[in-house]
């Protein structure tokens, strides 16, 4: 049964968040606590967004089929025989069976473990054996067509798989627009992979990664091991739903971008809501699939790119995995210990924002507000 807002929030609990006094504040706590008001997001906030599920790598022949839950729903997505990628709820169309629960190849036919109903690669329903009795599989009423897998839309973009549960939101290509427009340079078709990291489920809630990821107050504080950029040498990104950060090292006088480290010109950019990209100056890129689990819990992995065409070799695949593990490890510890903070009633009402460099994350919260109302 949906619930709303006013119906789980204590009355009063965002009066600082909606009516700013000289400061901002943050949301208060129990949006990043509250399994009510994470239940509220799985209804109102992701169905009707494109989030960024998985990697196009993840399935890179045709019949590979890879489970994926969104919003809480059982979610399927197939490499079909055109080499596109699909998505259809996860769930067999005559007793409702979760179909596919690891990724697998699965060849031409995608077949139920219970009672063999198989469907095509487009979801289309081909075999339904002995439904209605020894060697017959259409009994009176029963037509192939309306029962085959039901689609979830679904797109790619560069490496990066979309889906949206409701249909709402509109085109892909316009989601992606103020983000893309800012990756001039890149050629998302001669992308080479360098790596996967995989951090499993990070005991924090997704809003806390993201607002991490867009703000850029923290980078010399948290990051003093891998970069000496001042602050004052970054910017935010504000730009309706593409929010986020960037340094550009040739504006500081006699500092010079240095390979291999974060000490490089960068863009740190999200796509509301779940959507992370980082650009590094002059050849890098990296993408971060963050899927909600729970109120305190997201899984993170994160892929690795070149951006010049040239395929990394082993040495330096090695060092730049090396360089993000402990980059994200530094995250990821800010991020839980703001879970942990959030138990005390010092953070009710969410803490304040700073007005120059936090105002992004200011942004994504009001998005994250209006999204459950
Ligand atoms: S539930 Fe899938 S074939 Fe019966
Ligand atoms: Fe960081």
């Amino acid at each position: 049964m949906s619930v709303s807002l006013k119906e789980i929030a204590d009355q009063g609990q965002f009066d600082a968040f909606e009516n700013p006094g000289p400061l901002t504040h943050g949301l208060p706590a129990m949006a990043y606590t509250d399994a009510d008001f994470f239940q509220l997001e799985q209804e109102k906030l992701f169905p009707d967004s494109w989030m960024c599920v998985a990697y196009a790598h993840d399935l890179p022949k045709t019949g590979d089929v890879s489970p994926v839950e969104v919003a809480g729903r059982p979610i399927l997505l197939v490499r079909n025989a055109d080499g596109d990628i699909g998505a259809f709820q996860n769930v067999c169309r005559h007793r409702c069976m979760k179909l596919v629960d690891a990724p697998k190849n699965v060849g031409k036919l995608l077949k139920c473990p219970y009672h063999a109903w198989s469907y095509d690669l487009l979801g289309k329903l081909r075999s339904a054996p002995h439904f209605g009795g020894i060697d017959n599989q259409t009994p009176e009423n029963f037509n192939f067509d309306d029962h085959g897998l039901v689609p979830v839309p679904c797109g790619t973009w560069g490496h990066w798989v979309f889906v949206n549960l409701n249909g709402n939101a509109g085109a892909l290509s316009d989601h992606v627009a103020p983000l893309a427009n800012r990756l001039n340079g890149v050629d998302l078709s001669d992308l080479k992979l360098v790596g996967v990291l995989d951090f499993g489920e990070v005991d924090t809630n997704w809003k806390f990664l993201m607002e991490n990821f867009i703000e850029p107050y923290h980078v010399p504080v948290v990051h003093s091991s891998t970069t000496d950029q001042p602050l004052a040498d970054h910017y935010v990104v504000n730009d309706g739903t593409c929010l986020g950060s960037a340094v550009d090292i040739d504006r500081a006088e006699g500092v010079e971008g240095r390979a291999g480290s974060l000490n490089v010109s960068s863009r740190y950019l999200t796509l509301f809501p779940n959507f992370v990209l980082g650009r590094y100056f002059p050849d890098q890129l990296g993408v971060h699939v963050n899927l909600p689990v729970a109120s305190g819990k997201t899984r993170q992995y994160r892929a690795i790119y070149k951006t010049d065409g040239v395929e990394p070799c082993e040495q330096e695949g090695q060092a730049l995995k090396k360089l993000w593990w402990d980059v994200h490890k530094e995250d990821h510890e800010m991020c839980e210990r703001l879970q942990q903070g959030r138990a005390s009633a010092v953070a009710a009402e969410g803490g304040v924002l700073s007005p120059c460099w936090e105002i992004s994350v200011r942004r994504f919260q009001e998005l994250v507000f209006n999204a459950v109302q």
